[in-house]
């Protein structure tokens, strides 16, 4: 009798061993190894006899199919311009973030155009049904089917559908594994299954994936190198705003984000979103400040809020949302020693408006005076945008794209603009520009402004 080959893989970094531990070696997660059939066995049990392959040119390649494009703009962009014809996408979020009512709007839209398909593993018929009934789409002709098994998807899909929406990735599996669906082997082998379709019959395959609460997509990340795109639908608990940010794409850019907005009657697109996440009454207050952020080819205007309050903690608290915990210790750092301003014992709170997570270098400016605006009790000026990365000396670099995080700035009526002092000329006579070479300069022009209250030190 053939003697069952399993391994043992880790659920959160996907690394396969001969036998059994307590701690992953790969990635160091205590308790995460499964055991499990090993791809290997699966693949020889599927594995036809070798057959020679034929080569082609690359000058013999028909002419690319056009993009398939949903009508919801936001989608179309992050995707690079509509979905491309045998491409596998993969959108990942949180459970509850908002997926499945992202991927029906966008098969209802699509589907007067080609034939689409909703598969869903995880709710019945009925309750898709009910959620297209409160979505509005319900007339549109939409294949919906319920189903776990990859087997079944694929005979189905084939010849009736252009586009498959597969909801979610982590409810679906293959006969040929006996590991439990979920499981990194069959998630990885339900995944593999359907690229190999995708690319085949030139379907549009689309493949829900949860965000575990280790932040990896059904576990480890084992399905990101293996799709054309992935796409992460990301939001703050609390928030009626949801981003869909672009990760990986090989047929456009990435970093590229879609904003929409959680409604009653599923998601609405964001036209606007600079004066989205601007707060509607902006008044003279201690610690606000505009950066001018770039998401993607997208200029975003964001409001950073920052408070310093003495602390009655030994370790003065650092609290951050929206933004990087490490950079800010950077800056404060930078302040200190480059500036003599010192918030040694006071707690910090640094808040990204909007619910919006930053990850640019660009807004260390921003952050900066907004820290200095709260160590000395003045406002910035109201209708002033900061943008620039700070260096370890304090000197201001530039940052990409400088213009068209001017320009959205001037489009929203900002008209005065701290940036980096350029390399080369540059000028924009519609906004006053106030080029900084060194931190110390903005924290000078602070303390002329704060004369009579003047705060300085911790
Ligand atoms: P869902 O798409 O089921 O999330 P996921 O597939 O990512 O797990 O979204 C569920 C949440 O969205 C739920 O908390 C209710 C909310 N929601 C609305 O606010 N309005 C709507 O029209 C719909 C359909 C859902
Ligand atoms: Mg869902």
């Amino acid at each position: 009798m053939a003697k069952a080959v399993t391994h043992y893989s880790c659920q959160t970094c996907g690394s396969c061993f001969p036998k059994w531990a307590g701690k992953c070696e790969g990635c160091g997660s205590w308790n995460s190894l499964v055991e499990e059939a090993t791809v290997d066995s699966f693949q020889k049990k599927t594995a036809l006899k070798a057959q020679k392959i034929t080569f082609s040119s690359l000058e013999d390649i028909s002419p690319p199919l056009p993009r398939l494009l949903t009508g919801i703009n936001e989608f179309d962009r992050v995707c690079g311009g509509g979905l491309v014809p045998g491409s596998v996408l993969l959108v990942g979020g949180d459970p509850g973030i908002g997926k499945s009512t992202l991927l029906l709007q966008v098969a209802a839209a699509i589907s007067g155009k080609a034939a689409c398909a909703y598969i869903s593993g995880e709710e019945s018929a009925d309750q898709v049904r009910l959620r297209a009934k409160r979505l509005q789409v319900a007339s549109s002709p939409v294949q919906l089917a319920t189903t776990t098994h990859i087997g079944d998807i694929l005979k189905s899909l084939h010849n009736t559908s252009n586009v498959a929406v597969i909801d979610s990735i982590q409810t679906m599996f293959v006969e040929a594994l006996d590991a439990a669906p979920g499981s990194v082997s069959q998630v990885k082998a339900s995944a593999h299954e359907l690229i190999r379709f995708a690319k085949k019959y030139g379907v549009t395959i689309v493949i829900v994936g949860h965000v575990t609460k280790e932040g990896v997509i059904a576990g480890p990340r084992v399905l990101e190198h293996m799709v054309d795109t992935v796409l992460y639908f990301e939001g703050e608990r609390g928030h009626h705003f949801r981003i869909l940010r672009s990760v990986k794409n090989r047929f456009g850019p990435t970093d590229e984000i879609g904003v929409f907005e959680m409604t009653d009657k599923g998601l609405a697109e964001v036209a606007n979103p600079s004066a989205l996440f601007l707060s509607h009454t902006r008044e003279d207050v201690t610690g606000s400040c505009v950066f001018a952020g770039l998401e993607g080819t997208r200029p975003l205007l964001v409001e950073i809020q920052s408070l310093i309050a003495p602390s009655s903690l030994p370790t003065p608290r650092r609290a951050v949302v929206g933004w990087d915990s490490g950079r800010l210790s950077m800056i404060l750092a930078v302040l200190e020693a480059r500036c003599g301003l010192s918030c040694g014992n006071r707690d910090v709170f640094l808040n990204v408006a909007g619910g919006l997570r930053i990850s640019e270098p660009a807004a260390d400016l921003a952050v900066a005076a907004s820290l200095l605006s709260s160590l000395a009790h003045t406002p910035l000026p109201k209708e002033a945008i900061f943008f620039g990365e700070i260096g370890l000396s304090g000197e201001i670099r530039p940052v990409n794209q400088q213009e068209a995080r001017l320009k959205e700035a001037y489009k929203l009526g900002f008209k005065t603009a701290f940036i980096p002092k350029p390399t080369k000329p540059f000028t924009m006579p519609e906004m006053t520009l106030i080029p900084l070479a060194h931190l110390s300069e903005l924290a000078d022009y602070l303390d002329e402004k704060s004369k009579p209250r003047k705060v300085v030190g911790g």
